[in-house]
This record gives structure tokens, C-alpha cells and sequence, in this order.
């Protein structure tokens, strides 16, 4: 990649969209174009085709994707599925027809079979069976945007990547503690009992365990993809955190500890997941923070955006 390369990145205001523009302007790449929502709707075909066509891109970082934590995809089934094959479909084509040199895709590790055919995960078993049942839907719009990869490099000698993520967080995630991912619903839940003085309860017994990355690692993680590798790629901190874990330092960071409820009669989710991430570490990439460090940085900023602003919220179509 060239400092003068065109590169689009989709999804630039959502978590990982924003953090990878920010990195590409960091690193003196001259002509970045953060598309948001209102740079197009890209559910929508023609906007879309138009859309890449009309910026003609070098390189194409995908990341926009209708995104919820668990309740969310398990709630919101349907339009999971529409919304993200719809998207990917759009953005896969018009990458192509634009011609593009590379496209570097946003998956997920819930496109994993479930039970885990063996630990840690490995890019070429994702195909071995079907994705936990609560991420279905989701998971198989993600799989679709795979097996389109795969296709258009056969037929159109298409260059892509598409990252397989764990876990992520950091600033400009949705904070929502109904429908969003662990973390910012957690120092949503510490930001609101501080407001309250009231105790915290979580789901669980904090026992599950997860590799989090923090989403200025996983733009880097992802733009060392775009420049080295090829495929479906694992990315992760190579480190497994307790959800116990996540929520001690976050209680140590808000103030909170000693107010903190276990409800074990909620569900824990699968009890672990790793990812094997030989493949990424050929890049030379390391995380640069720690979970200590990442959770400070996303607390601070969303204490920051609540004095500001008040809370961003979540998508309006949910249907639970
Ligand atoms: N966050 C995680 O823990 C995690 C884990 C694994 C994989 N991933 C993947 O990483 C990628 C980025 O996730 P994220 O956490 O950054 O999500 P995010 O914060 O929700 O960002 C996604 C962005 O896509 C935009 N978008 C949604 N529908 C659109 C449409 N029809 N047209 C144009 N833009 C649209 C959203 O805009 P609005 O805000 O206006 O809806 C949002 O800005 C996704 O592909 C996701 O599947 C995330």
C-alpha cells in the first residue's frame, strides 16, 4: 500500500470503522474516505455499486455491519441476516466491479462451529458445522460474505482478506446493556450505578472466558492483514480474560468494587474460546495494550461523551 492509495473504509463511524480511519490518517495515508451511513445506504444496491464505483478505490476496508451482542443477534434474527448479506453482498460486488487491489472484510469468530471442533480455532475449520444457535443468522451472513470471497477470487482473481474477530472494545462502541457486547454494556451498567450509587448486577458466574482485543490493536492487527495476508485470518490478544476478570478491573477503575452482583442463574455462554492466531503472528503483530490499559482508555472516553453529549443509542428497528 502507498501513502497516495484511495482507500474507502465502510462502517467509519461505527467501533472498528472509526479506530482503523484514525490509524490510516496516523500513519500518513493521504486519501482515506470514511464512509458512514450517510455517505450511502448500503442495504441499498444501486447507492452502493455507485457508490465504490464512483470513489474507484485502491483498497477497501469493509466494516460496516448491522452488529449487536448476543440478546441482540438472538432477538433480531431476521433482520441480522438481511441487513448483513444485504451489506456484504453490496460492498463484495462493487469492490470488484471497481476493481480494486485488495478487499479486507470484517467477520467474526461466531462463525465458528458450536461446539468448538477442537481449541483453539483454526481459519480452515470454520466450514465444519453449524454456528451456536443464538448467532445463527448472523453468523451465516458473515459465513455467505466468506464463501463470496472465496468465489470471486476464483472467477474474478479477486485479492481479499477477511478477518475473523474475537471479542472487541473501545471508543465509539454502542453502550447498550439490552442488546449490546459484554464490555460496553458492562461500563455502561458502572457509569449508571455511579450516577445511581446503586449495585451492578451481572449475568453469569464471570467465569466464562474470552480473548478481547482492544479495537486500536485491532485496527492495526487488521491493516498488517491488508498489507501481508490472504484468506480468513484469526485476530485476538492471544491473551483469555474471565468475564470475572474484565469486570474486577473495571470495578477497581470506577470506583465500584464491593458493588458488584453475580445472578448464576443466567447463563454464562460457552465456558471458553480461543483462536489460533499463528497466521496473524507472521505479520510481526503484538497488541500494544493490555486489558487494563484499553478499558481505561474506552471508561475515560465514555465518561467524556456522557458529560458532552449523553449517551449514544441503539438501532431503532430491534423487535424485542
Ligand atoms: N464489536 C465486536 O466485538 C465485533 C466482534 C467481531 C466482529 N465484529 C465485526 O467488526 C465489524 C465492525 O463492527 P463494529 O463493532 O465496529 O460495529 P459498529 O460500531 O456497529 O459499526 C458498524 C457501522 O456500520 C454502519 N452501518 C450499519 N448498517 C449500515 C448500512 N446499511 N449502510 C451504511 N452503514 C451501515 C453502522 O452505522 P449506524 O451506527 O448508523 O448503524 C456503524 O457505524 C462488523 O463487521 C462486525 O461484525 C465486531
Amino acid at each position: 500500500m502507498h501513502k497516495q492509495n484511495k482507500i474507502v473504509v465502510t462502517g467509519a463511524k461505527g467501533l472498528v470503522g472509526s479506530a482503523m480511519v484514525a490509524l490510516l490518517q496516523q500513519q500518513g495515508y493521504e486519501n482515506v474516505v470514511a464512509a458512514g451511513r450517510d455517505s450511502c445506504d448500503l442495504t441499498n444496491q444501486v447507492q452502493t455499486l455507485d457508490f465504490i464505483q464512483s470513489q474507484n478505490p485502491d483498497y477497501l476496508f469493509h466494516s460496516a455491519a448491522r452488529v449487536y451482542g448476543i440478546m441482540g443477534n438472538m432477538c433480531n434474527k431476521a433482520l441480522s441476516f438481511y441487513d448483513n448479506a444485504m451489506i456484504n453482498i453490496n460492498v463484495v460486488h462493487g469492490a470488484h466491479l471497481a476493481k480494486v487491489k485488495k478487499i479486507t472484510v470484517m467477520g467474526t469468530g461466531c462463525v465458528y462451529p458450536y461446539p468448538s471442533p477442537n481449541l483453539p480455532l483454526k481459519e480452515d475449520m470454520i466450514f465444519d458445522g453449524r454456528p451456536h444457535e443464538s448467532e445463527n443468522s448472523y453468523a451465516q451472513a458473515k459465513r455467505a460474505m466468506l464463501a463470496m470471497c472465496e468465489a470471486y477470487e476464483e472467477s474474478y482473481n479477486m485479492d481479499w482478506a477477511y478477518v475473523v474477530s474475537c471479542n472487541l472494545f473501545g471508543p465509539n462502541d454502542k453502550f447498550d446493556t439490552e442488546f449490546g457486547h459484554v464490555i460496553p454494556s458492562l461500563i455502561k451498567k458502572c457509569y449508571d450505578a455511579k450516577q445511581s450509587g446503586s449495585p451492578i448486577t451481572v449475568w453469569g458466574d464471570g467465569s466464562a472466558q474470552r480473548d478481547f482485543l482492544y479495537v486500536k490493536d485491532t485496527s492495526s492487527a487488521a491493516l498488517a492483514i491488508m498489507e501481508h495476508l490472504s484468506g480468513p485470518v484469526n485476530i485476538g490478544s492471544g491473551t483469555i480474560y474471565s468475564i470475572r476478570d474484565i469486570v474486577d478491573i473495571l470495578a477497581d477503575i470506577a470506583g465500584l468494587q464491593g458493588r458488584i452482583i453475580w445472578d448464576a442463574s443466567k447463563p454464562n455462554g460457552q465456558a471458553f474460546r480461543s483462536y489460533d492466531l499463528s497466521k496473524l503472528t507472521t505479520t510481526g503483530f503484538k497488541p500494544a495494550y493490555n486489558m487494563r490499559q484499553g478499558l481505561q482508555e474506552t471508561w475515560d472516553w465514555y465518561c467524556q461523551q456522557q458529560v458532552q453529549h449523553g449517551q449514544r443509542h441503539e438501532a431503532h428497528e430491534e423487535i424485542c
